[in-house]
């Protein structure tokens, strides 16, 4: 399981994750909502490598997260999709893909695991030779969480899927994710601002504010606990 432990990042003088403490179960989704500025994505990219704790501990299985570099973090089947779509440009959906994949080598799978994203994003498959440029936003949302999934990754870690996009294609993508999720046992950390759709396909939620946990437990009762809504979750 992914084990987090009183896990506290700084940006300077900024704290922007204070003392955060959570397990999430191998399979489950775990959906991490707050506010802007709540300490959301700090919290993954701390959890992928790409900022630096300031104390505190993170483990997927026994691996000590916080002690490897991004690069070795992808080893050991963990994959961050960052906030904002990051694709890149200048390359083909189908390179963009690839990229994912680097790390296996010349694993003979890799050609199965592209076919298994392109049944899960056949958009992607009708574009591969198109540069990423040319894709709408929704597109290259599911080019950045499809090269995410060409790592094969055991641990999910997605930053906002939902942002900026049409209701129609939030829904397609958390249908997604959470079809992908019961069916391969992969594990899910969903950062969102969205809280309705995040917390309607998973199983725990924990609320951020200003870095601390203010709110955690079943995603069902989050989703119906009134004065939380208000406080926090905006709806
Ligand atoms: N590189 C940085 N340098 C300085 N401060 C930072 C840096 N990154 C984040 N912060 C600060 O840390 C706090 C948490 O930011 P973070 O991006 O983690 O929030 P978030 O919950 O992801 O917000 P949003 O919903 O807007 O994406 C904010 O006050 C932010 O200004
Ligand atoms: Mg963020």
């Amino acid at each position: 399981m992914l084990r987090i432990d009183s896990l506290t990042t700084d940006h300077g003088q900024v704290r922007a994750v204070d003392h955060v403490s959570f397990d999430v179960e191998v399979g489950s989704c775990t959906a991490v909502i707050g506010a802007n500025g709540a300490g959301k994505s700090s919290l993954l990219r701390t959890l992928s490598g790409l900022v630096k704790s300031s104390s505190g501990s993170a483990h997927w299985g026994d691996v000590d997260l916080l002690k490897l570099p991004t690069s070795e973090v992808v080893r050991h089947g963990v994959a961050h999709v960052p906030e904002g779509r990051s694709v890149i440009a200048e390359l083909s959906v189908e390179e963009n893909l690839n990229l994912g994949a680097l790390w296996r080598g010349k694993d003979p799978d890799v050609t199965v695991t592209k076919s298994e994203v392109l049944d899960l994003f056949p958009r992607l498959g009708e574009r591969l030779k198109q540069g990423a440029d040319s894709l709408s936003g929704g597109e290259r949302q599911m080019l950045a969480i499809g090269r995410a999934l060409m790592a094969r990754p055991k641990l999910l870690l997605l930053d906002e899927p939902s942002l900026g996009l049409a209701p129609i294609v939030i829904e397609q993508i958390f249908h997604t994710i959470d079809t992908m999720r019961k069916a391969t046992g992969l594990t899910v950390v969903l950062v969102e601002q969205n809280a309705v759709s995040a917390l309607a396909i998973a199983n725990h939620a924990i609320v951020l504010a200003l870095g601390k946990i203010v709110a955690s437990g079943e995603a069902k009762a989050i989703a119906s606990d009134e004065s939380l809504r208000h406080a926090y979750l905006g709806y």
